[in-house]
């Protein structure tokens, strides 16, 4: 990587890692299969398939298939698809007669863990070992990408990647990066060993999907989700290149934990300078995945430098800019007050302001926690996967919106 500019000047990158001395933590697994899971829950919106740069499938080819032709010769469509293409037409209509704007099942239930072991690798980053709390319990299969919601205090839930070996069903790593005035960073940076807590999922919003080869792109504490990737390409064999951006050396997480020998750039500004987005990029190869995690500059930089049919993915830790909103009116229940809205803030925020203790977690719209019922208005439901529905009884006040000026009454 080239040392590039001063930080600050135009076309480079800021980032959000810590800074200080730097003590190990323990290392991924080693040997082992590839984990190559597919799309989950909340997919990141820029994968193939989604926009963005991905392949890209004609809308009619999926609303009407045809049924393959019969195997042995045969010429004619197969029966038995055909049977099974007209059972899923009966059934159908009475999945779709669910209750509108129904949760998002959890995948694993509740679960209740203990915290085993707290490590403070750098400043600011604490890093969970947590474990069933009942002894000899499994807990749920994860994939490199997936996250758990952590329950914390007063119901504090927040989302965190789990960021250690798929394989050891016996425990689950996560590690968070203290944010300034932040209110579930700070109550994990509380926990001591012994503690016990709530989690729910895992789910994934940042699907590892099968490639020729990678390019990761991690800013400081993005590295969390990115690292079980590169342990999951690496053990496949699968040739990838990671970069590694942060502030200082001393306060990037898990350097210790960068497979030996592969192709690992580890690039604090303090020693290079900002990262250049597109030397990020620099011989990218036919049949890369890239995938980039860390702060929305570095994220939104990289995306901006992949080239066309190249497969992206990101993930992000905090919401987006509100982008072409319009301003339009919260009414907390009927008769109750009117907050408004404006164009370039989420409902979430606005009612936060007059209801500080408002339920969230992802703010983007796919973990279903700030979802609140839907008295009246017409929405412009925005959230995942109901996002755009019109049966939508529910309004998910992170990401959902309303036409200019009109007011949506919600029952809180
Ligand atoms: C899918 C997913 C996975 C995540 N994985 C991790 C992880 O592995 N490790 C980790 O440390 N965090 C992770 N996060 C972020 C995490 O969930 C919380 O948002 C973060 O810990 C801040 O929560 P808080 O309650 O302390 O801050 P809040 O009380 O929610 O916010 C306090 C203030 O800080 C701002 N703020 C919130 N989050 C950020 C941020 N990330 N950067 C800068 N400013 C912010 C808010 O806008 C607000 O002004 C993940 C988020 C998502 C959506
Ligand atoms: S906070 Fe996750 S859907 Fe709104």
């Amino acid at each position: 990587m080239s040392a590039g500019a001063r930080p600050g000047a135009p076309g480079h990158l800021g980032h959000s890692g810590g800074r200080g001395p730097g003590t190990p933590g323990p290392g991924p697994g080693r040997d082992g299969s590839p984990d190559h899971p597919g799309p989950g829950g909340g997919s990141a919106p820029d994968g193939p398939g989604a926009g963005g740069h991905g392949v890209r499938h004609s809308a009619a080819r999926y609303a009407h298939p045809r049924p393959p032709v019969a195997l042995f010769r045969r010429s004619g469509p197969d029966r038995l698809m055909l049977g099974l293409q007209r059972l899923a037409s009966a059934v159908e209509p009475l999945t779709a007669r669910l209750p509108p704007g129904h949760r998002i099942p959890e995948p694993a239930g509740n679960l209740c863990v203990r915290v085993a072991r707290v490590q403070r690798p750098v400043p600011d980053v604490a890093v969970l070992t947590l474990v069933p709390d009942r002894p000899g319990d499994r807990l749920p299969a994860w994939q490199p990408g997936h996250h758990v919601d952590v329950v914390l205090a007063d119901g504090v839930v927040r989302p965190y990647s789990l960021n250690g070996d798929p394989r050891d069903r016996g425990r689950y790593r996560i590690a968070v990066r203290r944010i300034p005035g932040g209110t579930g960073s700070a109550l994990v940076h509380g926990l001591a060993e012994g503690d016990t807590l709530g989690l729910r999922g895992p789910r994934n919003a940042f699907p590892f999907a099968r490639a020729e080869r990678y390019l990761f792109v991690a800013g400081g504490i993005g590295i969390t989700p990115i690292l079980p990737m590169v342990w999951a390409a690496h053990r496949a064999r699968t040739p990838f290149r990671l970069v590694y951006t942060g502030r200082s050396r001393s306060g990037m997480p898990f350097l210790d934990e960068l497979p030996a020998g592969a192709d690992t750039a580890v690039r604090p500004d303090d020693e290079f300078g900002p990262p250049e987005p597109a030397r990020l990029l620099d011989g990218l190869a036919q049949g890369t995945a890239v995938y980039a995690c860390g702060p929305a500059p570095l994220i939104d930089a990289v995306r901006a430098h992949v080239p066309p049919g190249t497969p992206f993915f990101s993930e992000r830790f905090a919401p987006a800019p509100v982008l072409g909103g319009a301003a339009f009116e919260v009414q907390l229940g009927r008769g109750g007050p009117v907050v408004a809205v404006p164009a370039d803030e989420s409902a979430l925020e606005a009612v936060r302001r007059v209801r500080p203790r408002t339920a969230y977690s992802c703010r983007q719209g796919f973990c279903g926690t700030c979802r609140v019922g839907l008295l009246e208005g017409v929405p412009d439901h925005r959230d995942r996967p109901t996002g755009g529905s019109p049966r939508g009884a529910e309004f998910a006040l992170c990401v959902s919106r309303a036409g200019e000026g009109e007011r949506i009454v919600v029952d809180v």
